[in-house]
């Protein structure tokens, strides 16, 4: 391209009147000119004098646009022969005979993967996180922001570069130390600080126990119903979810489901989620014989067990294990507030060099200065006398629902699990369409998750309300539970 090619070409596409800095706007045009290859690899470009003579713009502009090519990648400058376009521009790819046609995607248009597209079509987080009747959320506004504060203020004081660079191994030792010492106690769990492998919560913790105890297409047993996020998160590495039936007692396996001894069992012994029933003692014993046999991984998801209100928490199913079969997940979402995004697995010792490897080659750990500040608060009892205030609050809106519900209804619609968690699940009649309702709910704003989507297996969903009470304040419960009264009455064939 000569000179005045090059320069009828650029003033064609110049435009000052604009609002948009010449220089800005020369370098937009030559960049994308020597993209679509209208200005080839090795083109000599005119000096910076002589374009901006031929362009009637001041010299300076052509140099920042030049300056900024050049620094890109786009243009090079040979010494004693001028400005060129580079050779490393990318080319044309190269034709070739035998491409290799992968079958086509049943993902989806956007280009996502089979399983992108499977989370995305059945994603369970709900974009309302708080509010009537929001399950699993805390009352975050109870928090002691002031202690946190002060002891956060602490760390923030001190410039320490050891908190601020990555984390490597399973965490802060001093909060590894005092997660264990509270397990040891609260919850009869059998461990020491070097278990503890502390995580971004249950998600991950999940996340990580799954690449690194099982391969692609392994059976993971969930419980049905279950938490949509240890289901989503197993998919999402292709495992595959197998749901097995719960029913008073927990996940209660037949002995066609015995026949096939999975990689992992997921359960949530202390507070079965979301119906709220907790595992007997003798499904425990057989799912410890039963794990140990076969060598399987039992996941004990122990995610709210701090909140048992008519008696004491119970102890861990992994305080049981004798044979290191059980690896222990918890989290800070629930007893402190979610947006902490802090939990831990308790593994096996044997596995614990394994996990806290994987943790630092996975995620490259950090969030020491948090981690620091948790452990502080822990160790200097904040943790449980916040515990302990909190299970007052949640009790007395867990009876403030309860006398609604029965106003309501009397005792015609059953109550599951409302003796612990944040949550109760309210049981309809088969014939109600649970989904409708919370579709209809939500319309006004209220959060009624329905029951029959924690079901995999359609033929035994039962139908109900997933109700959270622990994050709505005391004079919102019985009004909101009235306005949704009056759509449970449309949706099912209840008393009025
Ligand atoms: C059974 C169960 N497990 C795990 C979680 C999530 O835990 P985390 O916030 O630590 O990822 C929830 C949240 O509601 C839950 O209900």
């Amino acid at each position: 391209m000569r000179v005045a090619a090059l320069s009828d070409f650029l003033l064609q596409r110049i435009d000052r009147n604009c609002g948009k800095p010449v220089n800005r706007q020369l370098y937009q045009v030559v960049r994308e000119a020597i993209l679509s290859r209208v200005m080839p690899a090795g083109l000599q470009l005119p000096s910076s004098r002589d374009l901006a003579r031929e362009l009637k713009i001041s010299r300076n502009t052509v140099t920042y646009a030049y300056e900024q090519l050049m620094a890109e990648g786009y243009l090079e400058t040979r010494t004693g022969a001028g400005t060129f376009v580079t050779d490393t521009v990318p080319d044309q790819i190269p034709e070739v005979d035998d491409i290799d046609i992968k079958r086509p995607r049943q993902g989806s248009d956007l280009g996502l993967s089979e399983r992108g597209a499977q989370l995305v079509k059945h994603a369970g987080a709900y974009k309302f996180q708080w509010g009537a009747f929001m399950p699993g959320v805390p009352d975050v506004t109870a928090f002691p922001n002031k202690v946190w504060s002060r002891l956060q203020n602490k760390y923030w004081r001190r410039s320490r570069s050891d908190m601020l660079t990555y984390a490597h191994g399973g965490g802060y030792l001093p909060l590894r130390e005092a997660i264990a010492e509270y397990l040891r106690v609260a919850r009869s769990v059998n461990c020491s600080a070097e278990q503890i492998i502390v995580t971004s919560g249950i998600h991950q913790s999940i996340d990580l126990a799954s690449k690194l105890l099982a391969d692609v297409n392994d059976r993971a047993w969930v419980e049905d119903p279950c938490y949509w996020g240890t289901r989503n998160v197993l998919t999402s590495l292709n495992l595959k979810p197998t749901p097995i039936a719960v029913d008073d007692e927990g996940i209660s396996p037949v002995a066609a489901d015995l026949r096939h001894p999975p990689r992992f069992i997921f359960v949530t012994p202390s507070h079965q989620y979301p119906l709220g029933q907790v595992m007997s003692l003798s499904r425990r014993r057989m799912l410890l014989e039963y794990a140990a046999v076969h060598s399987i991984w039992i996941i004990e998801d122990d995610y709210d067990s701090e909140f048992r209100y008519a008696s004491r928490p119970l102890a861990s199913l992994q305080g049981m294990d004798t044979h290191d079969r059980v690896l222990y997940i918890g989290s800070f979402s629930k007893t402190l507030f979610p947006g902490l995004r802090t939990g831990f697995i308790v593994v096996p010792p044997a596995l614990a060099e394994a996990f806290a490897t994987g943790l630092s080659d996975l995620y490259r750990g950090g969030q020491l200065f948090t981690q620091a500040v948790l452990a502080d608060f822990m160790t200097e009892g904040h943790f449980a006398s916040h515990i302990r205030r909190m299970r007052v609050l949640y009790a007395e809106r867990l009876n403030l629902l309860r006398e609604s519900i029965t106003r309501n209804f009397g005792d015609a619609l059953p109550i599951s699990g409302d003796d612990a968690g944040l949550h109760l699940a309210l049981l309809l009649p088969d014939d109600c369409d649970d989904v409708a309702l919370g579709r209809a709910a939500q319309a006004q704003g209220i959060i009624a998750r329905s029951l029959s989507g924690y079901y995999m297996k359609p033929s035994r969903a039962k139908k109900g309300l997933i109700l959270g009470y622990a994050c709505v304040p005391d004079e919102l419960i019985g009004p909101t539970f009235d306005r949704l009264a009056a759509l449970i009455r449309k949706h099912a064939n209840c008393p009025s």
